[in-house]
């Protein structure tokens, strides 16, 4: 019989400084009532100088590890989701995280699903245990964005903030409390809604990027916000019904945290109430990857989080890129 994969335990990191609506309104032209009512987001941590995205995934992914009780030695992959990798590309931010925790020789990869990345991490983690190819792996998605941002263009440097959160998966033998179902899905077609044009082979870095500001992530906000709505409206529809669960069976919709409008907009299409939605958007802002682990790890440490409570998660972001998890919490 094939094993199942569990959620055993989840870890969170947030960076010290913070950096509020008031703080953006000295740099931009923008005001604290805009963007609490456009995004809902009233503040956002940005990472210390010398903390790259590896450093805020340590934290996290520790912390999951101690609360999940296992050590370095019994994690057998390890797969960070970021779009804000310490290097240009290699070594991979994971690399570099399982030498810090000391996990050795093992596989260790990134993922690169921009919002999306904790659901692409945790639907591979799914996938190698469920095919007996690992026992034990450790997801984490982690983004030092603020990197990344232009903060002269107040379409984008408004939302986005630092953090990392973390959880291991586990093989069991029973059915009880897993991970019941992943969806993810992608559509290239709208790749320049969201995009960091340069550095990369299309316009290598050693161009005038600087100039262009080709080195730092771009938005088309209000296209990404109308395709957001409707894909993950559907996203989720689909897999509660692929698994016959209806919405009022969810303890708690972990969305991803971009917008409160997105997650109202979702949530009410739901039905769901204001009790089932986590919403952690106002004080961390929007964290790509990061988001949902970070919520998690909120509630968990809130005492909301109870082994065996029915989580929906969803995503969307850059790619474009989207999923949604179904599962029950196997941690304590
Ligand atoms: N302060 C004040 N005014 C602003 C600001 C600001 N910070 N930003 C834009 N505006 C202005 C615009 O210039 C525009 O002015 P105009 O009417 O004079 O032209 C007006 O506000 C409206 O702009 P919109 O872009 O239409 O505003 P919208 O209501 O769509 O909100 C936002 C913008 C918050 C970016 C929203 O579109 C959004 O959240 N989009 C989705 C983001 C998302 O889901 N991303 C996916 C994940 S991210 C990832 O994968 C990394």
């Amino acid at each position: 019989m094939r094993p199942y994969a569990q959620m055993v335990s989840v870890g969170a990191y947030v960076p010290e400084k913070t950096l509020s609506n008031r703080d953006l309104e000295r740099m931009v032209d923008t005001t604290d009532e805009w963007i609490t009512k456009r995004t809902g987001i009233q503040t956002r941590h940005i990472a210390a100088e010398d903390e790259a995205t590896s450093d805020l995934a340590y934290h996290a992914a520790k912390q999951a590890m101690e609360r999940a009780g296992v050590g370095p030695e019994a994690i057998d992959l390890v797969i960070v989701a970021s779009i804000s990798g310490d290097y240009l590309f290699m070594p991979s931010t994971a690399c570099v995280l399982a030498h810090r925790l000391g996990i050795k020789g093992v596989g260790a990869l990134d993922v690169l699903a921009a919002c999306s990345g904790f659901i692409y991490a945790l639907s591979s983690a799914k996938a190698y245990i469920e095919s007996g190819m690992a026992r034990c792996v450790l997801i984490v998605g982690a983004e030092a964005l603020s990197r990344f941002v232009d903060y002269t263009d107040r379409g984008t440097c408004i939302l986005f903030g630092d953090g990392a959160g973390a959880a291991v998966i586990r093989a069991s033998e029973s059915p009880e409390n897993r991970v019941v179902d992943v969806k993810i899905g992608a559509d290239g077609e709208f790749q320049d809604f969201l995009i960091t044009p340069g550095g990369g082979s299309r316009h290598p870095a050693h161009g005038a990027l600087d100039k262009a500001h080709c080195q730092f992530m771009q938005m088309r906000g209000n296209e990404t916000f109308k395709v957001a709505v409707k894909t993950l409206t559907q996203d989720v529809q689909t897999i509660l019904a692929r698994n016959g669960v209806s919405a009022s069976e969810i303890k708690h919709f972990v969305p991803h945290q971009a917008n409160y409008r997105i997650i109202k907009a979702v949530g009410d299409a739901l039905g769901l109430s204001e009790e089932q939605v986590v919403m952690t958007v106002a004080k961390y802002g929007n964290t790509s990857a990061a988001s949902i682990p970070m919520a998690l790890n909120d509630l968990y440490e809130a005492g909301r989080l109870k082994k065996g409570d029915r989580l929906l998660l969803d995503a969307f972001g850059g790619g474009l890129t989207w999923g949604s998890a179904l599962l029950d919490f196997a941690g304590d």
